[in-house]
């Protein structure tokens, strides 16, 4: 079902008169809506209760009385997305206005082509869903270009274009085919892009974790040198690196990023700004105690649930994390770097300087990764529960550490039998702590019931215990059969005839995050990893956030699923399902992240430009340009 809301998303051609004429008329019946929702506390249909003419309001968060918290969250999430919609750019003429403002410098040069090569495909043009690649790239403004460009081109895995042309430099052809890809992805647009080297990262893990204070230096230095100069003095071409490239021979500038291990958590936190809750606490040395989780609801959610999606991944305002979940207890690799330099790579944590593109997975067509083209069946022909398969990964899980790991907690705390143990003999399970029922204030368990009740709902398991050090039969673990059956593999296809799909990090970020958005089941996220889309997917409109201790999923289940036929929200959940999944359609295209590779990269080669100071494109300030078309 299409709602208004994503079909007004891109109005194209002569439609856009119908459009106004159609917002007008909704913006009237939405306000009216809006003050009946607002002011009356009458029985709220979600369904009807399109939103836009709240956010002028929305700075107040609006919280309406007997209504569920997560009502509340999915009517604030509504406000803000048709907010951040209404900036949407239909010419560069505005799109660069909008450019300036919020980036104090010049769009780069060739940013005229590049509004057209995402305009011609279609593409949701708005400011906001870029902002990623300006947190990621602003500190390099403090780097010296030429000290950029060589360490660019000298790692041993670079994506390069020269004269429109895409190469890559591997050490090995036969490793995972991540380069491949993305050299795939940039070979699509590389006819645009001025010559530029990216240098990525081949590793699960992401790699540099630069402490707060030198970041903070470099982003006082970057801040300092914006400047929006007259039109006149501005130079609007690439230098290039032909030069560059000729002097390359006698190049002499030592590099070297000197990657290392070590305990990642204690390398993460210096990353943290000094007085955040988790700089100052050390990594855990002794796995066999219980895992620790706060009291009480998570910080910061609305009476229990996610409501600052950034918070929640944000490890340096939550030191809890650093024994619950596997990037901090013992990854499969440590090989980070405390040196700012340039990499490219999929996903990473707040604490990480690397620069996010699209992940490999998300670039390969193989069913395995990306579900295929089949969205399963319709919603009211999914199973009404919960279905997780995967591999124990996390980082290494062995014998003494295992209880802490993010999977292993989240298989064990929808396992019927693990729960009415913890439920009946009140031990504590081994990975999770029960929460009380009076907590959020939930039907199931109120006599005991939780346990009975997951069983028959959920349906989670490993397909490998990938215990440390391997065992002979490598999918079950001596230590963690006792708590855990692997099951078969079931393909993404398959999965999507649930309705609820939970998503849990691995090693990294999950791999599967697109496939299920994409899917008509709905996404239920917990992690910690930044992804380069972040900025377009908002939280209790295109998927269910989740706290990364786990201690909502019943609430949440709960209130979707509703207990022995009461209290439950299947609409919300299948709206949530099906505008996730048309807005992923939308947003997260290959086009989509081509589009984003294109502006990144014009990005990076201009910071990669001895005139980089003086560079952009201010076609639409020169006398007679004629870019502008009247949009909405
Ligand atoms: C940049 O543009 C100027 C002026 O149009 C031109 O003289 C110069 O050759 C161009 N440089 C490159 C590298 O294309
Ligand atoms: C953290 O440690 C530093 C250095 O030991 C100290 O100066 C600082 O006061 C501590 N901060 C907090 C919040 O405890
Ligand atoms: C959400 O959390 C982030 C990171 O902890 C914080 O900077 C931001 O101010 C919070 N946003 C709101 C609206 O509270
Ligand atoms: C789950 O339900 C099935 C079918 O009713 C029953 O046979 C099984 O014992 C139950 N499992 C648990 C752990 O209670
Ligand atoms: C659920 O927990 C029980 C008891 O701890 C365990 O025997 C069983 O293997 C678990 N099931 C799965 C699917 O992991």
């Amino acid at each position: 079902m299409t709602s208004p809301l994503s079909a007004a998303v891109r109005p194209s051609g002569r439609s856009w008169l119908l459009f106004l004429k159609y917002l007008v008329a909704s913006a009237f019946v939405t306000t009216t809506l809006a003050y009946l929702l607002v002011y009356t506390s009458s029985f709220v249909q979600l369904r009807d209760a399109h939103l836009p003419s709240l956010s002028s309001s929305s700075k107040a968060q609006i919280e309406i009385e007997n209504k569920h918290p997560i009502d509340n969250l999915i009517i604030n999430a509504r406000a803000e997305f048709a907010k951040v919609l209404g900036r949407q750019s239909y010419d560069v003429t505005s799109a660069s206005r909008l450019y300036r403002q919020r980036r104090g410098r010049h769009p780069p040069p060739g940013f005229d082509k590049w509004f057209a090569y995402a305009q011609k495909r279609d593409a949701v043009i708005v400011e906001d869903f870029f902002d990623r690649i300006y947190s990621d790239l602003t500190p390099f403004w403090a780097i010296k270009p030429s000290t950029l460009r060589h360490q660019a081109k000298s790692y041993e895995f670079v994506v390069s274009v020269r004269k429109g042309l895409a190469t890559f430099t591997t050490d090995d052809k036969k490793r995972v085919p991540w380069i491949q890809l993305w050299h795939g992805l940039v070979k699509e647009i590389a006819k645009d892009l001025p010559d530029v080297d990216m240098p990525v990262n081949m590793m699960d893990e992401s790699r540099l974790l630069v402490p707060w204070e030198d970041i903070n230096e470099y982003m006082k230095i970057a801040t300092a040198s914006r400047n929006l100069r007259p039109a006149s003095e501005v130079i609007t071409n690439f230098t290039g690196l032909v030069a560059f490239d000729a002097a390359w021979e006698t190049s002499d500038e030592p590099y070297d990023p000197q990657f290392k291990g070590g305990h990642y958590w204690d390398l993460a936190r210096q990353a943290c700004p000094p007085g955040s809750p988790s700089r100052n606490e050390t990594s855990p040395s002794d796995w066999a105690e219980h895992p620790f989780f706060p009291a009480g609801y998570p910080e910061n959610s609305h009476h229990g649930f996610v409501q600052n999606w950034t918070y929640v991944k944000d490890p340096c305002e939550q030191p809890h994390l650093r024994g619950l979940h596997g990037t901090f207890i013992e990854p499969v690799s440590v090989s980070t770097s405390q040196k700012f330099i340039p990499l490219f790579g999929g996903s990473k944590l707040a604490t990480n300087n690397d620069i996010l593109i699209p992940p490999a997975t998300y670039l390969n067509s193989d069913p395995l990764y990306s579900g295929g083209n089949s969205q399963g069946p319709n919603w009211d022909d999914k199973k009404d529960g919960l279905m997780w398969r995967g591999v124990a990964s996390g980082g290494r899980n062995k014998a003494e550490n295992w209880q802490h790991f993010q999977r292993h907690r989240f298989v064990q705390m929808v396992n019927a039998t693990a729960v009415i143990k913890a439920e009946t003999t009140r031990i504590k399970a081994e990975t999770f702590d029960l929460p009380d029922w009076k907590h959020y204030n939930l039907m199931a368990p109120r006599n005991g019931y939780l346990g009975e009740w997951l069983n028959g709902t959920t349906d989670a398991a490993f397909v490998d215990l990938l215990c440390f050090p391997a065992e002979r039969d490598n999918r079950g673990c001596s230590y963690s059969t006792p708590y855990f059956e692997w099951k078969e593999a079931i393909p993404m296809a398959e999965q999507y005839k649930y309705k609820y799909l939970p998503d849990i990090d691995g090693n990294s970020f999950s791999g599967r995050y697109r496939g299920f958005l994409r899917s008509t089941s709905l996404p239920i996220k917990a992690t910690i990893y930044q992804e380069w889309h972040d900025d377009r997917l908002f939280p209790w409109l295109h998927f269910v956030p989740m706290d990364n201790t786990f201690v909502d999923i019943y609430g949440i289940l709960e209130y979707f699923m509703g207990y022995e036929g009461q209290g439950g929200h299947d609409e919300n959940a299948r709206r949530i399902a099906e505008e996730g999944q048309e807005w992923a359609e939308k947003v997260l295209r290959r086009e989509d992240m081509a589009i984003y590779t294109y502006r990144l990269l014009l990005e990076w080669a201009r910071i990669c430009d001895d005139n980089r100071e003086k560079m952009g494109w201010v076609g639409d300030l020169k006398k007679g340009f004629i870019g502008a078309k009247t949009g909405p």
